[in-house]
């Protein structure tokens, strides 16, 4: 969260830097339980129900980020606290990264510029590289994200199919119900679905096997979504041609095996990650909070906490 953020909160609110208090104990049993709201960031660990009960005048935890999987929404609902994220600011953001990770992985920019700076030029040229062109691009999940993919996709001359649990309105691209069909049918996967339980591991041994020798695999959504191990295998044996992922099942902890893969391109989560974007996504965090305790109406509250907002 920039510190533009803190600073904006901290000119309406009295603000606990709670990362900071090396006392936590003591401040969750004096100050603490006065404290009504929270703002978190997305990636900042989990907020469970446990957590909550801590603070027992928390009204609202409004989050820095559009996936809330690390915070149990549906136990924040139990207690009364209503959850907001940060949707729509940053949608083009992540979509402008995908589809610079996409063409990363397929040309090898990352490698080629390794190549580079080792000097290895003068022996000769790189490899040929798989191409764009003419593939037949599947995307995992079509929200507001997803869907700002396939829009610049549709430049690119590619064919667009998707997978989401029932087909979209006022969609042209071609429909999977199950997501193997949609591996199948598809030379590059990208994953843009939120985490969570119905989306643990949904991207599997046999997703990838669908995908096939030629198919590639983009995961900007979370690291929970695809078993990793078996991406690991996948991409070892070659089953799978090659892989560009922005999350990881351990976050910032990036597996060695990956690591030591020629044919995967690796990104620290940076969906977002533009100072502009960031920005936004922090206004949208103040703005929830001055909202809620204004009138009672946050901007943007999650569906699992819709409910509790008058
Ligand atoms: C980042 O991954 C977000 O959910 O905003």
């Amino acid at each position: 969260m920039p510190p533009s953020v803190i600073a904006a909160l901290e000119a309406v609110f009295t603000v606990h830097r709670l990362w900071e208090i090396e006392d936590k104990q003591g401040f969750f049993a004096d100050a603490g339980k006065r404290v009504r709201g929270m703002a978190a960031s997305t990636l900042a660990g989990r907020i469970d129900g446990a957590q909550m009960d801590r603070l027992p005048a928390l009204e609202i935890i409004s989050s820095f980020g559009v996936g809330y999987d690390t915070i149990d929404a549906a136990a924040a609902a139990e207690r009364g606290i209503v959850v907001t994220n940060t949707p729509g600011v940053l949608d083009d953001e992540v979509a402008d990264l995908t589809i610079g990770l996409l063409l990363a992985t397929l040309r090898q920019l990352p490698q080629a510029d390794r190549f580079v700076r080792e000097g290895r030029w003068p022996q000769g040229p790189f490899p040929l590289s798989p191409t764009l062109r003419g593939r037949r691009i599947g995307i995992l999940g079509l929200g507001a994200i997803g869907k700002a993919i396939a829009h610049r996709l549709e430049a690119f001359g590619v064919e667009i199919a998707y997978h989401t649990r029932s087909p979209k309105d006022g969609v042209s691209y071609a429909y999977h119900d199950t997501l193997i069909g949609l591996a199948a049918a598809s030379d590059v996967l990208i994953a843009i679905v939120p985490g969570g339980a119905s989306t643990r591991h949904i991207v599997d041994a046999e997703v990838l096997a669908a995908l096939g020798a030629d198919g590639v695999f983009i995961n900007v959504a979370r690291g929970s979504v695809v078993d990793q191990p078996a991406l690991i295998a996948a991409l070892q044996a070659g089953t799978i041609l090659a892989a560009g992922l922005d999350v990881y099942e351990d976050e910032p902890n990036v597996p060695e095996a990956l690591i030591a893969l020629p044919n995967v391109v690796l990104l620290p989560h940076l969906g977002s990650a533009s100072v502009h974007t960031r920005a936004a996504m922090g206004q949208r965090v103040v703005d929830n909070l001055k909202a809620w305790f204004a009138d009672g109406q946050p901007l943007t509250p999650v569906a699992e906490t819709r409910h509790l907002v008058s």
